[in-house]
């Protein structure tokens, strides 16, 4: 570990003992001590007290200005007050039957309007929307075989896990990727299903289709990727799948966990023009509570009206997360709120890119909608296999170095990017960009003793 490095982190466990201590006894009866391996990091994360509108608090008292937001389902930011008031009513009036009320037609309303579907069903995580995706593009085709990229993520079914974050090894031919389990316990024949193409290699998906003629159910894919940073689609790509696709009688699934409320008012079909046949979402869409949802046209959702595609789920659209979700698209993803987070999107990425040229960083900064991402690479990327290149270390130099100071910049990974709620001010955006004003020398001197170094990402 370079001295940068080492100093931050040592700083980072002077401000937080008590988060130590809080990991140690979480150890004890917890794998990793977290309840999700993406919160788990070295030396032990930080441990959260409390949270207000953009803030939060660590146990020992340190304030960030966050955004983390909860990797990115918080673009309400902290008690939004509309959604606390939803909340509130909810828990005191009943949360949760097992039985129908009338709520859950009206957030469907609200879907059908920004999205390009017809009807919809309601879950607790993008896992299950994602899962339950799979199996419905399964059904209506009646074919097996989906198609996913390297390096997408889509939660953690078996389907999901194949060729999530491959190691080099492993990587296979880049326009004909082997199908890697993420981990293990993924069933063997699931990985003969997911057949593998590279994000923005056409070419690669064609030879899939051509491979597996009339066997494919559907592609599906993050329109953006968001799990290696921030990776646009090139021009023509998505148009490119759609066409795919129609051509072949295979469903296109957008997996917009991370779009569909953070890119724009009607997330990334509507951003980028093309119509996928199914949408998936959660994330923002709940106002910081597990709410997820799938939809497509009437013609594919009717495979459950028909009792032919099975869905359940003892808490689908428990009357909390519905009211959250109701204040959530009525008071937190309004057009004004957009316009108001575009702003600071674009001050914050402006500011970010000025600092990288003064301070000489080989580096640029991607955004999309509300998210943002310091991309320590010479050059854009365009698929998972760009994105491994990274010193890891530089960018953790990164992190430490703004939390220690008061920003949490995003969360902690560097396949991560930055969320801004709708209770960011330009206040926060200064204080980030000040911040960083005086972390970035001391990057660009890093980067200079130490190299444009290939480290290698892969794995939580
Ligand atoms: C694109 C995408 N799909 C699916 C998921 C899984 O969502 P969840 O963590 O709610 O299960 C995520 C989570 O980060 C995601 O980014």
């Amino acid at each position: 570990m370079h001295d940068a490095l080492q100093k931050e982190i040592a700083l980072y466990e002077k401000r937080t003992p008590e988060s130590a201590q809080a990991h140690k006894k979480a150890e004890k009866r917890i794998p990793l001590g977290v309840a999700s391996n993406y919160r788990a990091y070295d030396p032990y994360p930080l441990f959260v007290a409390e949270g207000r509108g953009s803030k939060i608090r660590d146990v020992d008292g340190n304030e960030y200005i966050d955004y983390n937001l909860c990797f990115g389902a918080l673009m309400a930011g902290h008690g939004h007050p509309a959604v606390v008031k939803a909340t509130k009513w909810a828990l005191d009036n009943g949360s949760t039957f097992g039985m129908p009320h009338g709520m859950e037609a009206e957030l469907a309303e609200e879907i059908c309007a920004r999205y390009p579907v017809e009807m919809v069903r309601f879950g607790s995580s993008g896992t299950e929307a994602t899962m339950h995706a799979c199996r419905i593009a399964r059904a209506a085709t009646g074919r097996d075989k989906l198609l996913r990229f390297e390096g997408c993520y889509h939660g953690l079914h078996d389907s999901a896990l194949v060729s999530v974050k491959p190691k080099e090894e492993d990587f296979g031919d880049i326009h004909a990727p082997n199908s890697v389990p993420g981990g293990q316990g993924v069933i063997k024949a699931v990985l003969d299903n997911v057949t593998v193409a590279t994000f923005n290699d056409l070419p690669s998906v064609e030879h899939r289709f051509k491979q597996f003629p009339g066997q494919i159910a559907a592609i599906i894919l993050e329109p953006i990727m968001m799990n290696v940073g921030i990776c646009m689609p090139q021009p023509g790509f998505l148009e490119g799948l759609r066409e795919i696709c129609t051509k072949d009688g295979a469903l296109l699934i957008f997996d917009e966990v991370k779009t569909g409320a953070k890119l724009a008012w009607g997330g990334a079909s509507d951003y980028f023009g093309v119509k996928p046949d199914m949408i998936t979402l959660a994330k923002s869409i709940g106002g910081g509570l597990p709410l997820a949802a799938f939809g497509a046209s009437r013609a594919v959702m009717d495979l459950i009206t028909q009792h032919k595609v099975f869905h359940g789920g003892t808490y689908n659209t428990n009357r909390v997360v519905m009211a959250a979700g109701l204040a959530t698209f009525r008071e937190v993803l309004t057009r004004d709120n957009y316009a108001h987070v575009d702003k600071l999107g674009r001050k914050l990425v402006e500011g970010y890119r000025t600092i990288v040229n003064k301070a000489g960083l080989q580096a640029y900064v991607a955004h999309a909608g509300v998210n943002g991402a310091l991309m320590l690479y010479p050059q854009e990327i365009r698929n998972y296999r760009d994105w491994i290149k990274i010193d890891v270390d530089l960018w953790r130099q990164f992190w430490f170095g703004m939390v220690n100071r008061g920003v949490l910049a995003m969360p902690y990974w560097w396949d991560e990017q930055w969320t801004i709620s709708v209770q960011h001010t330009e206040a926060d955006i200064d204080k980030h960009l000040a911040v960083f004003e005086e972390v970035a020398p001391g990057l660009a001197k890093t980067q200079q003793e130490r190299g444009l170094k290939y480290v290698g990402a892969a794995g939580h």
